[in-house]
């Protein structure tokens, strides 16, 4: 009996399919692939139906052969298929290796405004020697700005601080006003103490940092507005030596441990005796140079708190003494940076910021 020539057919259709199959490169190509070779107008797929218009002994010849092609394709797809998806994940996974010789990529990053980062620094060295920050408020009455530091109304050396007042209806001899200095953060402080005991008031070693607001010309070394850090210790036996340690130690934290201080006699209504505080120039170490002139920085102004301003705050001044200082913060930065023009702090020019 002559073999069927059904069977040579499918011989053929299988060798060519498994050929095709070779050079089939995605799914959409295997799927083309599948509805030609074994969807339902296969050759493979039509021996089957036929199989009933074949001569009886014919069909089981005809039926085991296609079987075999049939099944033979159909493992040979799904080897293709696995080939298939084994080959995408490489793919996938070459895209995303790393070329670690590439130079990195700059991330743009903030940073702390020169301001924040010297007050920060003022922060730790105070709070090492036991100050804690006491913040107060910017708008002020005249008689905690002036009145409560001894500053009675009319008083000569309110000159020295030209003042905004606030338009506020009212108020006679008690206008509101942006505050000119930090010191009335002192008789606030106190008073919030001394309220606590008020026959055995507790110590006190506060930092007042903020700002305050002077009406004055702006120039090179003047701003409408700056930072001032006030500094008050109020307790029993305080005395000048504790402020001059106090400050000295100061200067030293931020200016290296060789700074030196130096104290002028001077008058604030607040304090007495008072004292204007300099520290010796780190640029030429008291030689005399651009920075500073004469060899001294002058920081600021300070002083035993005058018996009126302790009496004002709840403190008995026949029990309590205490010393005060104040000094712009702006100055400090300036000097430590090198910073020649005080109206760079409020410009937010990127390219003064992105110094610090
Ligand atoms: N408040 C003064 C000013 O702004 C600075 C000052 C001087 C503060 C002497 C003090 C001090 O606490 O004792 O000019």
């Amino acid at each position: 009996m002559t073999e069927p020539k059904v069977l040579e057919e499918l011989e053929q259709v299988k060798n060519a399919a498994l050929a095709e199959l070779e050079n089939v490169k995605d799914e959409t190509e295997l799927l083309t692939w599948r509805n030609t070779y074994l969807g339902k107008t296969s050759a493979v797929m039509k021996a089957f139906s036929s199989l009933g218009t074949l001569v009886p002994d014919q069909r089981p010849l005809v039926g085991q052969g296609a079987n075999r092609v049939k099944t033979m394709l159909e493992a040979a797809l799904t080897e293709k298929t696995n080939l298939l998806k084994e080959s995408a994940m490489a793919h996938s996974l070459a895209s995303q290796s790393l070329d670690v010789t590439l130079p990195g990529r700059v991330i743009p990053r903030g940073r702390l405004h020169p301001d924040t980062q010297i007050l920060r620094e003022l922060y730790r060295i105070f709070g090492d020697m036991g100050f804690q920050v006491y913040h107060s408020r910017e708008v002020e009455s005249d008689e905690y700005n002036f009145q409560l530091l001894n500053f009675p109304v009319g008083h000569p050396a309110r000159d020295m601080q030209d003042t905004y007042f606030i338009d506020a209806p009212n108020r006679g001899d008690n206008p509101l006003l942006m505050r000119t200095h930090t010191s009335p953060g002192q008789i606030r402080a106190m008073r919030e103490f001394s309220a606590l005991n008020p026959s055995d008031p507790p110590p006190v070693r506060i930092i007042v940092p903020g700002m305050v607001y002077r009406y004055e010309q702006t120039d090179q070394r003047h701003e409408t507005q700056f930072d001032q850090l006030e500094g008050l210790a109020v307790g029993e036996r305080i005395r000048f030596s504790d402020l001059k340690g106090t400050l000295t130690e100061m200067a030293r934290r931020l200016f290296g441990p060789n700074a030196r201080t130096r104290f002028r006699a001077s008058y604030f209504p607040f304090t007495e005796p008072s004292a204007e505080f300099d520290i010796q120039c780190f640029q030429c170490d008291g030689k005399g140079c651009g920075v500073c002139g004469g060899g001294w920085l002058e920081i600021g102004g300070s002083g035993m708190v005058h018996p009126n301003v302790l009496r004002n705050g709840g403190y008995d001044p026949t029990r309590y003494s205490g010393f005060a200082f104040g000094f712009g913060v702006q100055r400090i930065a300036m000097l430590k940076y090198g910073i020649n023009d005080i109206r760079y702090f409020w410009d937010n020019d990127l390219r003064f910021l992105e110094q610090f």
